[in-house]
């Protein structure tokens, strides 16, 4: 019988191009292993998974994808986490069921399950099928989820204290938690703490980082003072993995627009501004941005997405018409230095052309490994989900980032974007993170080589399925 590794991703295209990469990495240590992705559909927009999932069946024949059946979709929900746990949890019995009919042709050596596969954590540990968290944020998140059920426990809300103290981590403020973490009676800060019990209990934690990266988050966690009730897991950290490949829905003309303006322009001169699939800035705050840029007097490439609308279809999909969001004139005298393109630029190549200096990003971690491994310092603008914390890290503690001031409603002024990208591109504190940024680039380097602190801990983890 095959050794299989079951894999269970949240839907979405992020999650599940992360995945897959996940999937081929084990592969590259444990090439006889069969590797099978669970797919969802979910009652949200989760951009297409059709094509990108058939070019991986054409191209890696050990990786296989089990569309789990349609299920009806859930009442509403105030908080986008509440529905993330909720999907997974209507899915239980699919899940039962595949897993039993796996079981059954196979050796099941593990189950991978994403953070937001809560639910399914009773399933698998009812089938006594080693059940594994692949966690793909930071070690730093890592030490909150970890303590959360201790701060549970022992306050009376996040929202109550003047500040959260994590062992690992520097003093946080209660306004730089997801919003959902603030609300101690709802659906999903129980899933939170819920699934940090889990992670505690699970065979062990796969987590896209390194090391070097985030030594003091590392050594709190090994030295179990996270997890306060009970043994700490074993981590793996196996980072930094990034998809080299996660074209899905891509022009390909604005990817050539792209890299062959870069090529015109001057080593290490560009500022790359770029939010995420879902970071959409209201009119008003682009109208401020193009003025920031433009009285920067520096270079740039600027990806603009259309504002929101409440018509949620459309905003995802439509272009936007830049002549009527960006100041007048404004493509026109700065077309000598800037160019904007339309929502969607090919962001690894980007960071990794040599015009390019700095990035101004929403902290998404994929965004701030791929800016590391490029050695790009960061201005660090978060939008939501856990970005606002990865922004205290990165600036506090990994030093690799300057931080962007925001007025309480998240509104950035054009002086503030301007001071912050002329401090990055041109001053001591600019090229002390920028020296910073370099170094790391080269520890993931090191991380990932033949004895690196990556290679080894997934040496570690597929040697243990191997004997198992
Ligand atoms: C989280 O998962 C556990 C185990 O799978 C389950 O007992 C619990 O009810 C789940 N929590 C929520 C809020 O869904
Ligand atoms: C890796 O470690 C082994 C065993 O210690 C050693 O023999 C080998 O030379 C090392 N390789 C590199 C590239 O350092």
């Amino acid at each position: 019988m095959e050794d299989t590794i079951v894999l269970y991703p949240s839907p979405g295209i992020g999650h599940l191009v992360s995945t897959v990469e996940l999937g081929k990495l084990i592969l590259t240590h444990q090439p006889s292993f069969s590797i099978i992705i669970f797919i969802t559909d979910a009652p949200y927009n989760t951009g297409t998974t059709g094509p990108y999932i058939s070019r991986v069946s054409a191209t890696c024949p050990s990786i296989t994808f089990h569309h789990l059946p349609t299920i009806s979709p859930p009442p509403k929900f105030t908080f986008f986490e509440d529905l993330a746990f909720e999907v997974p949890r209507l899915n239980n019995p699919n899940v039962h069921q595949a897993l039993q009919t796996i079981s059954q042709k196979s050796k099941l050596k593990a189950f991978i399950i994403d953070f937001f596969c809560n639910a399914s954590f009773e399933v698998s540990t009812s089938l006594n099928i080693p059940t594994y968290y692949f966690y793909t944020s930071g070690a730093f998140v890592l030490t909150i989820f970890f303590y959360l059920p201790t701060i549970d426990k022992t306050t009376t809300g996040i929202k109550d204290l003047s500040y959260v103290e994590v062992p690992g981590a520097p003093p946080l403020s209660p306004s730089a938690f997801p919003e959902v973490f603030l609300h101690r009676n709802s659906v999903g800060y129980k899933n939170f703490v819920d699934t940090a019990n889990n992670m505690a209990k699970s065979s062990g934690i796969i987590t896209n980082t390194f090391e070097s990266l985030e030594p003091r988050a590392v050594k709190a966690i090994s030295e179990g003072k996270c997890i306060t009730n009970g043994p700490t897991p074993p981590v793996y950290y196996i980072g930094p993995l990034i998809a080299s490949n996660a074209k899905t829905n891509a022009k390909s003309g604005s990817e050539d627009e792209c890299l062959t303006w870069l090529n015109s322009q001057p080593s290490q001169s560009v500022v790359f501004l770029c939010f995420g699939s879902n970071g959409v800035f209201i009119e008003e705050q682009l109208k401020e941005m193009a003025v920031g840029l433009e009285n920067s007097g520096n270079r740039f490439l600027w990806v603009v997405r259309s504002p929101p609308t409440n018509d949620k279809a459309s905003s995802t999909s439509s272009e936007p018409d830049l002549d009527a969001l960006l100041p007048e004139g404004f493509l026109e005298r700065t077309k000598d230095r800037g160019l904007v393109v339309k929502a969607w630029a090919p962001q690894l190549d980007v960071l990794s052309h040599d015009s390019v200096g700095g990035f101004v990003t929403h902290c998404g971690w994929n965004s701030v490994l791929e800016a590391v491994c490029s050695g790009v310092p960061m201005v660090t603008w978060p939008l939501y989900a856990e970005q606002r914390l990865n922004r205290v890290f990165l600036v506090e503690e990994m030093k690799v980032a300057l931080p962007l001031d925001e007025s309480e409603d998240g509104f950035v002024s054009s002086a503030e974007l301007e001071r912050r990208v002329r401090e990055l591109m041109d001053s001591e504190s600019g090229k002390a993170v920028r020296d910073q940024v370099k170094a790391m680039r080269d520890e993931a380097r090191a991380a990932l080589a033949e004895n690196g602190s990556s290679r080894v801990a997934l040496e570690r983890l597929t040697e243990s399925w191997k004997q198992g």
